[in-house]
């Protein structure tokens, strides 16, 4: 969080993405870091959520709803009003809405004194962009988070950040936190040891999330989907026949000569860690 809290301090960063898997806590970090450094700036902070949003040509609107500025449309009321403002926008879950990257990075270079810190699955690739990944847990504070949110759902639970199945479980994770989450939220009806074995399809496992979470984090399945659903149809293809291995791929791999005539399966234990960054579809565990 302090590494991130420098970068948005420097003058130069004005615009700076929050990237990573879907649950790895990216809408987390932002809100923290509004909240944290919001006063800094002389005109607030506004957030705008565009995770509901479906056109790309509502962004300039929502921050304008956002920001309390009345704007009527073909104007650049927006721009205007922003040029003498200091204001942090944070802009959540952009990876959607590739067509609004380069308005969201137009806007930054009209007004000298926003600074945008979005949130995406994906960098925009965008002029001015400054990009932060998002890494996962660390097994200590994956063991903690597993542990308060098992005790949060079953408060009889006895196990601690230490317990070897905690550790494993989590290191089955990846660190990431949703899906930490959606494991914990099982104990009241499965014992650790139980719950790792089962782990092996987690897509079928993960899927009691609390209801007042967004429908793409409430289950594993959704949140994979929503990224999956980035991908253009070739793009989705590439990645169905690169699901054969069953961790990394070898960069060379699938970019040479060899071109599968039909789509592979992928095998049932698809790690997590390949929902990063890059998008990843559901597989059939
Ligand atoms: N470091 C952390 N400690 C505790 N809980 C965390 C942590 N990071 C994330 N979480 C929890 O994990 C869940 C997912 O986090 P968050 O919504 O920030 O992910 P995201 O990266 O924004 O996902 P998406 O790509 O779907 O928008 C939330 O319930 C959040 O509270
Ligand atoms: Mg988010």
């Amino acid at each position: 969080m302090a590494e991130i809290q420098q970068l948005l301090a420097k003058p130069e960063v004005r615009l700076l993405t929050l990237t990573g898997a879907g649950g790895s806590g990216k809408t987390r970090i932002a809100l923290a870091l509004a909240r944290l450094t919001g006063h800094r700036y002389a005109n607030g902070v506004a957030l705008v959520e565009l995770a509901s949003l479906r056109d790309a040509a509502l962004v300039t609107s929502a921050i304008a709803d956002a920001l309390g500025v009345q704007r009527s449309p073909g104007d650049d009321a927006l721009a205007d009003w922003l040029a003498d403002r200091e204001v942090l926008l944070v802009v959540d879950n952009v990876e959607h809405l590739p067509e609004a990257f380069p308005q969201l990075a137009a806007l930054v270079a009209r007004a000298p004194r926003l600074t945008v810190l979005a949130t995406g699955r994906r960098v925009m690739h965008v002029s001015g962009e400054h990009v932060y990944p998002v890494a996962p847990l660390a097994e200590d504070a994956a063991a903690d988070l597993f542990v308060q949110r098992a005790r949060a759902a079953h408060p009889a639970f006895a196990g601690d950040p230490a317990d070897p199945d905690v550790v494993a479980i989590c290191r089955r994770l990846d660190g990431l936190p949703l899906a930490i989450e959606l494991a914990a939220a099982r104990v009241a009806t499965l014992p650790t040891s139980t719950l790792l074995d089962r782990l092996a399809s987690r897509l079928t496992l993960l899927t009691v999330g609390p209801h007042d979470l967004p429908a793409r984090q409430r289950t594993l399945r959704e949140t994979l989907a929503w990224s999956a659903n980035l991908l253009t149809g070739p793009q989705r293809t590439a990645l169905a026949r690169m699901s054969v291995f069953p961790r990394a791929a070898p960069s060379t791999a699938p970019s040479g000569s060899s071109t599968p005539t039909s789509t592979p399966s992928p095998p049932s234990s698809t790690t997590t860690s390949s929902a990063a960054s890059t998008p990843t579809p559901p597989s059939a565990t």
